[in-house]
């Protein structure tokens, strides 16, 4: 079978990565002794066992914790170059890094420690690796809409180092419309706009993402099959999605692969593609999606993996001629 081998070598972009969610937990530790703290847990083994989700928030307590790490530019820096090298493994040429600057700004760490060492590791991606990458700064909607307000007046001063703003954490009880004015203010500077909307979340909050924030892609927005009306919505007007296969069954939002409706995304001509999500914590970086995605969906062959690979490029926040070169 030559299924594997085209979805691992095929030339893909990565584009809904929460680069906190690439710690791994030899990484955790490691960061943890270098900044003489100390973790609830005793080892590594005993943190990987703890990666037990039931729902989307049992992930995001243990999430923010591993992320507790992070002090220092070095740090941040040392996450995302790990990242790069797993992605350029797996044939990311390209990547969009999310990145939650409120985790580390409200435990006092700076936010120019953290752009600044994100921004290290990208232009060191695109020199060693050859991969070009960009930051996409996510809000937390679980806090205020004043903390976003805040976060992008501390951000300003970096304004060149990132390309986009996304919005983040617990989905259910904190609707796309709690953030409708500093999304205007952020599209008003120029920023691309994205939000995870319909991971758990209903069909509305996909709508209101739309109509209200006026994304220009949806995190997720797996829900969407829930509403037909919507459904043909996105695919007339090629409204990406950034879909997380292992993601989903990990956070229990399917029961199994087999359930997983990627299949039906791509049916219905909408611009789907396979990201990670979280990587360390769902079981893997691009190719064990795709390899975890097509062995649980036999239905899926090569054909679906050119449109996949297609669709990533198609929705990336990259100037119209470099996608040419790549599609
Ligand atoms: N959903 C919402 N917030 C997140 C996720 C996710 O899948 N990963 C990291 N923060
Ligand atoms: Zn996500």
């Amino acid at each position: 079978d030559r299924l594997p081998a085209l979805l691992q070598r095929m030339p893909k972009a990565e584009l809904h990565i929460h680069i906190e969610g690439s710690l791994e937990p030899e990484l955790i530790f490691a960061l943890a002794q270098r900044n003489g703290l100390t973790l609830a847990y005793p080892s590594v083994e005993a943190l990987r066992a703890a990666y037990a989700f039931t729902d989307l928030q049992s992930f995001l307590d243990i999430y923010y914790a591993g992320a507790s790490v992070l002090l220092h530019e070095q740090d941040f820096f040392d996450m995302a170059w790990a990242y790069f090298q797993k992605a350029a493994a797996d044939h990311v040429v390209h990547a969009e890094l999310f990145f939650d600057p409120q985790t580390h700004t409200e435990r006092g760490v700076d936010i120019g420690v953290v752009i600044r060492g994100l921004h290290r590791a990208c232009q060191q991606a695109q020199a060693e690796l050859g991969v070009s990458a960009s930051l996409i700064l996510c809000f937390l909607r679980h806090l205020s809409e004043e903390a976003a307000f805040d976060t992008l007046e501390a951000a300003l001063p970096y304004r060149e180092l990132f390309i986009g703003v996304g919005l983040d954490s617990s989905e259910v009880g904190h609707p796309p419309e709690k953030f409708a004015r500093v999304f205007a203010k952020c599209r008003a500077l120029g920023l691309h706009v994205v939000a995870h909307a319909g991971e758990e979340g209903p069909p509305a909050y996909i709508h209101a993402a739309l109509d209200v924030l006026q994304v220009e892609r949806i995190d997720h927005g797996v829900r969407s099959v829930e509403d037909p009306a919507l459904m043909q919505r996105l695919a007339a007007n090629r409204v990406p999605l950034t879909v997380c296969p292992l993601s989903n069954v990990k956070l229990c939002v399917y029961r199994t692969m087999a359930d997983h409706q990627l299949p039906a995304l791509l049916s219905a001509g909408l611009c789907a593609m396979v990201n990670s999500d979280d990587p360390a914590y769902f079981g893997g970086y691009m190719n064990d999606n795709f390899l975890a995605t097509f062995d649980g969906l036999p239905q899926l062959g090569a054909r679906e993996a050119w449109q996949l690979a297609a669709n990533s490029f198609e929705a990336s926040f990259v100037p119209a001629a470099q996608k040419a070169v790549w599609q």
